[in-house]
């Protein structure tokens, strides 16, 4: 549900500036609002493309422009359709507050006029309301005018307190998350020819939806917060240790080479081989020297096993074509990379192998895990870090986790891959690399801190009709 609010200018500022031109922004133009919170650990970015906005500015004596952006919450995505809905409904309380509003109430500038295909900088006074609090801000804004001088693309940021705005850092969501939010907008406003005021997009306005408020809810203007801390210092993320074992251009060498390459799978695709396989022997134990477990087995050996995936691949080929559309984005292996593939694999496997063991991987894939909040939340971030942390790194793969929001059950669904698991490039887990007992800690890691309430159980909510789907 989406509440699209239609905004106009601040009363105030139109009368300041009557006779400025009249420029707008709405959902056909290009715009993006993001808000990044950032933590020592983990990250959550929220974006939209749907919001509204008015500018009254006149290129000529462009620091007297003045104008409102508008952004529906509702409208706010992290990625996640769960986190989304509890975010909107615990964090934002987007019932109760459904927008940010930012206005522009002055500009400093070295420039004062702004020539079609030019741009400049400017420091702007204005404010910003989220959360039912309004308070006095300042940013740097960037106005380009476009070539014709009927399109002008805004764009600017500034951190903000959540404490600030009253939004209390639920730990169940934000566990180990920043305290402050970076706000960054770009929009795009069109010189309107005497519209009155921009029309709301026909089809997001629901017949039954209140009259649209034209200006900032709150009247109240706090004064401007103390410059929020910048965010705490993090370790550099750990990275994969790729070391290659055939240099040169024969086929094996190409064939490693391309057991490294995400550009193997589809366009976006970031997984490689290699964060799914080790290439050296695991007798010694499941950890690599990059200190990660790999979720499938080694490839050592793999060469001189008699048959692939359960014998519906009979030839490594066809087996690694399976993992490269499955699990990679990709449409298939070309015959040459199969080719060197193969090739490469056969190199690394000096010792005749029996078929894998898939009665493991369907035995996995029909255990519940039990008592799955009993385990120890330090123990289970340590594991993590090993079993996970290879993909679930900074970037690597989205998204970058929420601990403290899933539910157990769900966590566990996703590692063993078990019904309705909504896994895309999220390979399972059997219970002899990640026995029970360990998962059991990285669940309740990643749902910790256990002793408070699910606030963030949906479920229940939606049962106890607190919200709506
Ligand atoms: C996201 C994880 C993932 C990625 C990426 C991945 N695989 Fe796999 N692969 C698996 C899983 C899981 C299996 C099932 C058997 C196992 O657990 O090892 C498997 C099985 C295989 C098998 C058959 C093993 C057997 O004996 O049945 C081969 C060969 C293979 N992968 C090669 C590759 C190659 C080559 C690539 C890169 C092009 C690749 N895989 C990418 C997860 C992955
Ligand atoms: C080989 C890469 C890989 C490994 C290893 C991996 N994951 Fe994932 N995970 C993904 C990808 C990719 C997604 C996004 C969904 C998809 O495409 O499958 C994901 C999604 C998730 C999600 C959902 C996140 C959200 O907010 O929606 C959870 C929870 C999760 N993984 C848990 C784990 C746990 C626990 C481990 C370690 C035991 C783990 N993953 C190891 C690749 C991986």
């Amino acid at each position: 549900m989406t509440r699209f609010i239609v905004l106009a200018l601040v009363a105030a500022s139109t009368l300041a500036y009557a006779g400025n031109g009249r420029w707008v922004a709405n959902a056909k133009s290009r715009g993006v609002v993001r808000f990044d919170v950032t933590g020592p650990i983990d990250d959550v970015a929220g974006e939209t493309r749907t919001l509204a906005g008015v500018l009254d500015f006149e290129p000529e004596r462009w620091p007297a422009g003045s104008g409102v952006v508008v952004v529906p919450l509702n409208s706010i995505t992290t990625g996640i359709d769960e986190r989304d809905g509890d975010m909107r409904a615990e964090f934002l309380e987007t019932r109760r507050f459904p927008n940010a509003v930012l206005t522009i109430d002055s500009i400093t500038a070295p420039t004062t006029a702004l020539a079609a295909g030019g741009h400049a900088e400017g420091e702007v006074k204005g404010s910003f309301e989220l959360h039912g609090i309004r308070r006095v801000i300042g940013f740097k804004l960037k106005a380009k005018l476009d070539d014709s001088g009927t399109r002008l693309e805004v764009s600017g940021g500034f951190p903000i307190t959540l404490a600030d705005y009253n939004i209390a850092r639920p730990q169940r969501l934000f566990f180990k998350l920043g305290e402050t939010a970076q706000v960054t907008f770009m929009v795009t406003f069109k010189r309107s020819d005497g519209d009155p005021a921009p029309a709301p997009q026909a089809a997001a306005v629901k017949p039954a939806e209140p009259e649209p408020s034209l200006a900032p809810t709150v009247t109240e203007v706090k004064p401007a917060a103390a410059k929020p801390k910048p965010p705490p210092a993090r370790k550099p993320p750990r990275k994969l240790l790729v070391t290659y074992l055939f240099p040169g251009g024969d086929a094996k060498a190409k064939g490693e080479r391309l057991f490294h390459a995400p550009e193997l799978g589809g366009p976006d695709n970031k997984l490689t081989c290699f964060h799914c396989h080790a290439k050296t022997d695991e007798r010694a134990g499941f950890v690599q020297k990059d200190g990660f477990v790999r979720p499938a087995d080694s490839l050592y050996n793999a060469g001189q096993r008699p048959s692939f995936w359960n014998g519906f691949a009979t030839n490594l080929g066809a087996a690694s074509a399976i993992c490269q559309k499955q699990y990679m984005k990709g449409e298939g292996l070309t015959a040459e990379q199969a080719e060197q593939l193969t090739a490469f694999i056969d190199a690394i496997s000096p010792d005749p192998a029996p078929a894998l063991d898939y009665g493991l991987t369907y035995r996995s894939m029909d255990s519940a895990l039990r008592d799955p909040l009993g385990g120890d939340i330090a123990r289970g971030k340590k594991l993590a870090d090993t079993f996970c942390m290879i993909c679930h790194l900074d970037g690597r793969v989205a998204p970058v986790w929420a601990p403290g929001l899933y539910e157990p059950e769900w966590v566990v669904r996703r590692v063993r891959r078990l019904d309705g698991h909504q896994n895309l490039q999220m390979p399972n887990f059997t219970i002899t690399r990640l026995p029970d007992s360990d998962l059991r800690d990285i669940v309740t890691y990643l749902t910790s801190p256990k002793s408070e309430a699910p606030i963030f159980n949906r479920q229940k909510r939606l049962a106890a009709g607190k919200e709506t789907p």
